[in-house]
């Protein structure tokens, strides 16, 4: 079967790749299952590895199989899979357990091993291919009736984790109750955090670059959240007249605007990065003023990667819910489509110019 692949650490090197068909009984003990693809999303982590900045080759192979932002059908299942059934439709996690005693606990995405284990990112092939097999421990069900949202089941798991986290560590507070959150970056994740935030009743400013009209400011507007144009203010004169934000998540891939938003938290408030910023870029902070502020504040700052089982069904349950209540607004993400494993050349020329694209995927097969 055909599989999109790169050759880790040489540049721009997407290529078609061939690979035999898997079957349930790879996965050994039992719980196997057969899916077969039908859309893969891409992201920024797909270029950075196309640019050969990122990413590794399984053992033993040249090559990495792209795609972690699956979407499929159940085709087989082994004889110890329960709650699956050919015909589903189903998400896979990305990170595979290490030996840390968080990935023996199911929650590989928090491992405390330097090397991870990620399909279609590092040292484990992907989901850019024909079908793929994994233990049923990593498959997540997906509702009929969210069908229409498919690949944005790994990127909101991500916003699910990240919004979350920062409750359960906001336990410190005793009686935490956010009113205000800052969202800095209105892409995928931007807009699917600004989501995980309006489901828990805050009020959300998704700040982001362009002035708006523009389709990421009308999905920020359609979930009843308020859209900040950048070149119209900045983030500290917006909260010099209209307050500090209690939470605030960067999903910006600039680290400058990561640190901009220390200056704009509320006291015990807590901030949360999710961009991967692959480069090696230098910014002055006035480091004094920040000091005091965040001492004398108890504030709070944390990173979050990737998303373990619970925070898919986590991620799902606020899909759902937002389709309830914001209808038709989430598939308005899903602009740019490409069809047929073939045309990986188009899909990756998308990714990497189309700057108004807020999600690129294949459309690998119907279903
Ligand atoms: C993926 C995460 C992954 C992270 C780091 C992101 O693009 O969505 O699942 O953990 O990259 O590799
Ligand atoms: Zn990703």
């Amino acid at each position: 079967m055909k599989a999109i692949a790169v050759l880790p650490g040489k540049p721009n090197s997407v290529h078609l790749a061939e690979l035999p068909k898997p079957k349930v009984s790879d996965v050994s003990d039992g719980k196997g299952v057969l899916v077969k693809v039908l859309k893969v999303g891409v992201d920024a982590t797909d270029r950075e590895i196309n640019d050969a900045l990122y990413g590794n080759a399984p053992p033993g192979y040249s090559f990495l199989v792209l795609g972690h932002e699956s979407f499929g059908v159940v085709e087989e299942v082994g004889p110890a899979v329960t709650g699956l059934r050919p015909g589903d439709y189903v998400t896979a996690t990305v990170r595979r357990p290490g030996g840390s005693i968080y990935d023996r606990i199911g929650t590989s995405d928090m491992t405390s091993e330097e090397t991870y284990y990620e399909r279609g990112i590092n040292l484990l092939h992907g989901y850019l291919t024909e079908y793929f097999v994994d233990s049923a421990d990593f498959i997540v069900r997906v509702p009929q009736g969210l069908k229409h949202l498919h690949v944005l089941m790994e990127p909101m798991s991500c916003a699910a984790k990240a919004v979350q986290q920062a409750y359960e560590i906001q336990r410190r507070m005793k009686v935490w109750q956010p009113k205000r959150a800052f969202v800095f970056g209105a892409g995928q994740i931007g807009l699917l955090s600004t989501l995980a935030l309006k489901l828990r009743g805050l009020e959300v400013f998704t700040f982001a670059r362009s002035k708006a009209p523009t389709r990421s400011s009308e999905i920020v507007s359609g979930l009843q959240a308020n859209y900040v144009s950048l070149s119209d203010t900045s983030i500290e004169d917006f909260a010099k007249a209209n307050g500090k934000a209690d939470l605030i998540i960067d999903a910006t891939g600039s680290s400058a605007m990561a640190f901009g938003g220390m200056k704009v938290l509320a006291h015990n408030g807590v901030l949360v990065w999710t961009s991967i910023t692959g480069g090696n870029k230098m910014i002055e902070v006035p480091s004094d003023k920040i000091n005091i502020d965040w001492v004398l504040g108890n504030k709070l700052l944390f990173g979050s990667v990737n998303a373990n089982r619970g925070h898919f069904e986590l991620g799902i349950q606020d899909l759902a819910l937002g389709e309830a209540m914001f209808p038709g607004v989430l598939q308005q993400i899903l602009t740019t489509p490409v069809d047929g494993l073939d045309n990986y050349r188009e899909l990756m020329r998308l990714l990497v110019e189309e700057k108004s694209a807020l999600k690129v995927y294949m459309n690998v097969a119907e279903g």
